[in-house]
């Protein structure tokens, strides 16, 4: 098959499209021909060699979250057969045929490119969510709200009648007030200026592990409801989930279906062929997408 690889770490340039050997589904997974692969954050960590401490042995395909038609079908899995359209999360997503871990039917209405988006984000956001305040009328900061996380938490939170002041750089308060929450800045100073905006603050989300765990447990006045998923330096009693902790996957479903039936806004930044895949990781890595940035297949379909 053909797949995206880099051989060792580095920028974006380390990505080839080129041949590898194709996977198998192993006992509870799917194996898919992909058609859609979206690019996370985490694709960029583990492509820079950020979280590596020795040097790459083998040639490593990038992709967490992908959608498609299954192939072939793992020992166990049942519900799900040959021909069907489905999305989830795995590893190595970035090729013409990849192995999902979790998974499910593609709504009806909904693209493979919307599906692929959707995996890691959703599942994030319905995690951070329900570590937070959830009862109607809390009212919730998002530190980090117009990223691929940040777009669907917001319009979760809202669906479930919390208030929501979301963060942004100014030319994204439209795009924030559309999604339903009450926009300002990130940065220094973010105690006041929330503060101007809502009386109280309930919980706190920080989804961009810049520095502003701090200020957010300031505006909570309690650690325990702040939570963050990317500030890993323990400077503050945040609560830090990465997943290790439990995954929210029926988030991804719910989300979905929600997206489908026209009742959620799938933000998708950038849509490119898969052979630009070294550009779509520079828009990902820049740390200024608007939602998601999303691969296709185009050749293989
Ligand atoms: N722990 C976990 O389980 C987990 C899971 C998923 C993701 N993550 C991590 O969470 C982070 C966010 O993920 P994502 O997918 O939402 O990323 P993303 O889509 O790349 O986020 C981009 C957004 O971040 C905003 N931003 C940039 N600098 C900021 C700052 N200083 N303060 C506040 N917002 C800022 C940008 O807004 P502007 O363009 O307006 O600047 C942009 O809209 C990443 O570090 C990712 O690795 C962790």
């Amino acid at each position: 098959m053909r797949a995206v690889r880099y051989h060792e770490y580095g920028g974006p340039d380390v990505l080839r499209l080129e041949d590898a050997p194709a996977p198998e589904a192993g006992p509870g997974q799917v194996r898919i021909a992909v058609g859609a692969s979206a690019v996370n954050r985490m694709d960029i960590k583990l492509r820079s060699g950020a979280m590596a401490s020795t040097p790459l042995a083998h040639p490593r395909i990038p992709g967490l979250d992908a959608a498609g038609v299954v192939d072939q079908v793992g020992a166990g899995v049942t519900g799900v057969q040959v021909g069907d359209r489905v999305f989830g999360a795995g590893s190595a997503t970035l090729a013409e045929l990849a192995v999902l871990e979790t998974f499910a039917p593609v709504p009806e209405g909904l693209s493979l490119v919307q599906a692929a988006a959707l995996p890691t984000v959703a599942e994030t956001a319905g995690r951070v969510l329900s570590l937070l305040p959830g009862d109607p009328g809390a009212v919730l900061v998002v530190d980090g709200a117009a990223g691929g996380v940040g777009t669907i938490l917001v319009q979760l939170a809202r669906r479930r009648g919390l208030t929501v002041v979301g963060t942004a750089s100014p030319a994204k308060h439209d795009v924030l007030r559309h999604l339903g929450a009450l926009p300002t800045t990130y940065g220094p100073g973010l105690v006041d200026r929330v503060r101007a905006l809502v009386d109280h603050v309930d919980g706190a989300a920080d989804l961009a592990g810049e520095g502003s765990a701090g200020e957010l447990v300031t505006l909570t006045r309690d650690s325990a409801r702040v939570v963050t998923i990317a500030d890993f330096s323990g400077a503050t009693e945040a609560v830090v989930t990465d997943g290790s902790d439990g995954r929210s996957w029926a988030t991804m479903t719910e989300v979905a279906d929600l997206v489908a039936a026209g009742e959620l806004e799938l933000l998708v930044d950038t849509e490119l062929d898969w052979s630009q895949a070294a550009e779509a990781h520079r828009r990902c890595e820049s740390g200024h997408a608007t939602g998601k940035v999303v691969l296709t297949l185009s050749d293989t379909w």
